[in-house]
């Protein structure tokens, strides 16, 4: 253990003693008539160098050996392992006090956070159950209304048998959609980045929601600008799911005969800028700082409004951030909105 002495106590203790002795054998001795500068001189000094040398062993001993018992608890207390303490222990008390407040004010930081995490977790594992019983009561319902008679009418056999399978699909979605937002979450995805043709994975997401798009009556476009091929570096897998996300809210939140329009733009000679704009529906101003938040949508109960869990913008989100870019929002209620996200040009 390294100890960094501090000899100051023991020299200004030792230097008192010897002052006061000198002084009460000068007083001694000059009332005996004996008076004699070596003698005081001499034993001064003497003096003076047990004194110090007592003084500091008792120190050391004592004191040093509480203050490494303080030190030592302070490190055991410490969560993360690695090497021990590398500021040398002191008998500062000063700098000790401020080491201890440093380190109190960090540990109640992390207590804090602790304390916001385990809020989270409780919020998020009760959202998830909220979400899961809706389409798993329904489930239950069809099944157990055929099991209690109906399912002797083929036709109701049929028919409720495709209602529990939506219901079961509709179970799966949400579930893929909790499993990618918790590994993106805690880390866990980790992002596989190449280069590659940002039109081209576009083209691709069109292709396979060109019939969920007919059905709303929606067109799927590119800008006209738009250029034949621009690569990006990114992880393709993850961007495909940042657009999808983002163009089936664009058909969902869509109006008849609307279209969606994809744009790619050079920024600057790092960046380039993907928008997705739509006629649709619109968001109100009140709701768009919090479109990103978890299980967050904007009407439940809207005519319009398909099953949604509210995940595909905090996912989508997650996903850009994780790239170090961020999503911009514009929207007019009644009008249109228009998601905007910046991605890194091909090195
Ligand atoms: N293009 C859009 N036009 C209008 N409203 C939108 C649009 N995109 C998102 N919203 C609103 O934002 C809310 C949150 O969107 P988000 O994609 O996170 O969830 P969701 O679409 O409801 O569910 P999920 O994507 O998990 O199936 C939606 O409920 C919708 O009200
Ligand atoms: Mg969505």
């Amino acid at each position: 253990m390294n100890l960094k002495k501090t000899y100051k106590f023991a020299v200004v203790t030792a230097l008192l003693l010897t002052f006061f002795l000198a002084l009460s054998m000068s007083v001694f001795l000059f009332f005996t008539n004996d008076f004699n500068f070596k003698l005081i001189g001499f034993s001064s000094l003497f003096c003076f160098v047990i004194s110090f040398v007592i003084v500091q062993i008792r120190i050391e001993r004592y004191i040093y050996k509480k203050i490494e018992k303080i030190y030592n608890d302070v490190i055991f207390l410490e969560s993360e392992p690695g090497p021990v303490k590398s500021t040398p222990i002191s008998t500062d008390l000063e700098f000790l006090s401020k080491e201890l407040s440093q380190y109190t004010k960090l540990k109640k930081n992390e207590l804090e956070s602790f304390k916001a995490r385990e809020e989270f977790r409780k919020e998020f594992v009760g959202n998830v159950a909220h979400e899961l019983k809706t389409p798993l009561f329904t489930v239950q319902s069809y099944i157990s209304t055929l099991l209690d008679g109906a399912m002797s009418d083929k036709d109701i056999l049929e028919k409720y048998l495709k209602r529990a399978d939506k219901g079961v699909d509709r179970l799966i979605y949400i579930v893929q959609d909790l499993d990618t937002i918790t590994k993106i979450e805690f880390g866990d995805a980790k992002l596989e980045k190449s280069n590659f043709d940002i039109i081209e994975l576009i083209k691709t997401i069109f292709e396979q929601l060109e019939m969920k798009a007919k059905k709303e009556k929606i067109t799927l476009t590119f800008d006209e600008l738009t250029p034949t091929s621009v690569f990006v570096n990114a992880d393709m897998k993850r961007i495909q799911q940042v657009l999808t996300n983002l163009i089936v809210n664009s058909i969902k939140y869509g109006q008849a005969n609307g279209t969606t329009e994809l744009s790619v733009e050079s920024l600057n000679p790092d960046k380039v800028l993907v928008r997705v704009t739509d006629n649709g529906e619109g968001i109100e101003q009140e709701h768009i700082p919090r479109l990103f938040e978890r299980f967050y949508r904007v009407d439940k109960s809207g005519a319009r409004s398909e099953g949604g869990s509210g995940l595909g913008l905090a996912i989508v989100k997650h996903i850009l951030e994780a790239h170090n870019e961020t999503i911009h929002i514009e929207s007019k209620y009644g009008i249109g909105s228009e998601f905007s996200f910046t991605l890194q040009k091909q090195q």
